[in-house]
């Protein structure tokens, strides 16, 4: 046959490829190439999170979000940068290593699975997102406990429980400034579903605060905080547990959206953890919250809201190779307005604009905050009260990532088919472009969540 003849097989796109290849080996910090002048007054180390190797033997675990997580970290100081990467060492990734297969996860053999589910054992892959808490370098996965991480090397350290954490510790804690400490929750799954709050200051050990009793089980990614309240948007996504314990099915069949259940709002007092306010409105879905605050008696949340499940199942397609649709389109920014008296919910739109990963300026945690910075689908920005949009597009053959704001500057690493580098914006100034680019030298699949870690003094 021609050459000619051939049919041409067709490259797959950048947000395929970011949701299927592995990270290509790991190494610990090594200088980076800066293009452009990285600014004088910009010290500290950029962290991300995501998954690094999505299969292992020969095949491919079910779902993206099964994958074995992997760190990566930019240094920088006094105009130059170093980069590491690297998979996290799982025990169970370890023990799948040495047993030389599948022993986890939706992929493995029936038996494991069911013995594993029965026994609670989950494979902490560590693969959603990292925080610095005093000092320690935690990677952190919604379904298991923190992952400790060396700050020298990334190398893992292991499994943490930080004294206090009953059973899982979600992916999102948030930070409430005026508190000087950082509040998060976590599932326990059983006969009844309990949400764990707890409390991580600034100085001085954790805290369990409470735990609140939920009717079913649901899939809970995020929540947020104000200075008074913790609050949850439990969405109508039930895990489903029966499936769970026999696993039947793969991965994307264990949750399922049940409209009829609506989104229970529910407000736990910081102080007083164990007298909630709850109560149900129309469903809704959100992966992430920006930030909330308190007005008067009530309580004001910015979130990324969807109608539906249905980006769930879009990450799951992508990740099969299926990409026509890509994590960033359909939610959008709303700020929702909670009378606790009256137990109401009213939500608008700030902007019509799609966008994802919204974070804010470190130190406005739990209070009025002036911008919430997003990756939009091609490029990153922020969104203003009034929902007046700045933002900076990049060129299709570059992704952006959840963008983080660091002294006057705003940082998000982007991804490429062959390498990734951390794109430096001047705060005020993101239309015009990034100021200075650090590059990695190889390819980095996805990463979702980050932070950005000053090391000058605060
Ligand atoms: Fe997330």
């Amino acid at each position: 046959m021609r050459a000619s003849h051939r049919i041409p097989i067709p490259e797959p796109s950048l947000e395929s490829l970011l949701w299927t290849r592995d990270l290509p080996g790991e190494h610990g910090f090594e200088p980076l190439r800066v293009e452009g002048v990285l600014p004088a007054d910009l010290a500290g180390t950029l962290y991300r999170n995501g998954p690094g190797q999505f299969g292992q033997f020969g095949g491919r675990y079910a779902h993206p979000f099964e994958a074995d997580g992997a760190g990566t970290a930019i240094r920088i100081a006094g105009g130059k940068a170093q980069g590491a990467s690297r998979v996290h060492a799982s025990a169970g990734l370890l023990e799948e290593r040495a047993a030389g297969r599948l022993l986890h996860g939706t992929t493995a053999s029936w038996p494991r699975r069911v013995s594993d589910a029965l026994r609670g054992r989950v494979k902490n892959t560590a693969n959603t997102s990292v925080m610095v808490w005093q000092g320690r370098v935690l990677a952190l996965m919604e379904a298991a406990k923190p992952t400790e991480i060396d700050p020298g090397d990334l190398t893992t350290i292991g499994e943490t429980d930080l004294g206090v954490i009953r059973s899982a510790f979600s992916a999102h804690p948030h930070r409430v400034a005026a508190r000087r400490a950082v509040y998060n929750f976590g599932l326990e799954y059983g006969r009844q579903t309990r949400l764990h709050l707890y409390e991580l200051p600034d100085e001085g050990a954790a805290r369990h605060l409470g735990a609140v009793d939920l009717p079913g089980p649901p899939m809970l990614h995020d929540f947020i905080a104000t200075e008074s309240h913790l609050v949850f948007f439990v969405s109508p996504v039930r895990v489903e547990i029966l499936r769970m314990l026999l696993q039947l099915g793969d991965f994307e069949q264990l949750f399922r959206w049940r409209p009829e259940h609506g989104t229970e709002v529910i407000c736990v007092p910081i102080d007083r953890p164990s007298e909630p306010v709850r109560f149900t409105v129309d469903p809704f879905y959100q992966w992430h919250f920006a930030n909330a605050f308190d007005r008067g008696k009530e309580l004001v949340v910015d979130h990324v809201r969807y109608a539906g499940f249905d980006s769930f199942h879009d990450i799951g397609a992508i990740g099969a190779g299926a990409a026509s649709k890509v994590l960033g389109e359909g939610g959008r920014l709303h700020r929702a307005v909670i009378d606790l008296d009256a137990r109401t919910l009213r939500s608008e739109p700030l902007s019509d604009r799609t966008c994802e990963f919204p974070t804010i300026t470190p130190g406005e945690e739990g209070r009025e905050h002036a911008l919430t910075y997003v990756m939009f689908g091609a490029g990153i920005g922020s969104i203003d009260a009034r929902g007046q949009v700045v933002e900076h597009h990049l060129p299709d053959d570059e992704k952006a990532t959840e963008p983080l704001r660091a002294g006057d500057h705003v940082l998000t690493l982007c991804h490429t088919r062959d390498n990734a580098f951390v794109a430096v914006y001047d705060a005020r100034r993101i239309p015009d472009g990034p100021v200075a680019k650090v590059w990695l030298d190889h390819f980095v699949p996805i990463t979702f969540h980050g932070t950005f870690h000053s090391s000058l003094p605060e």
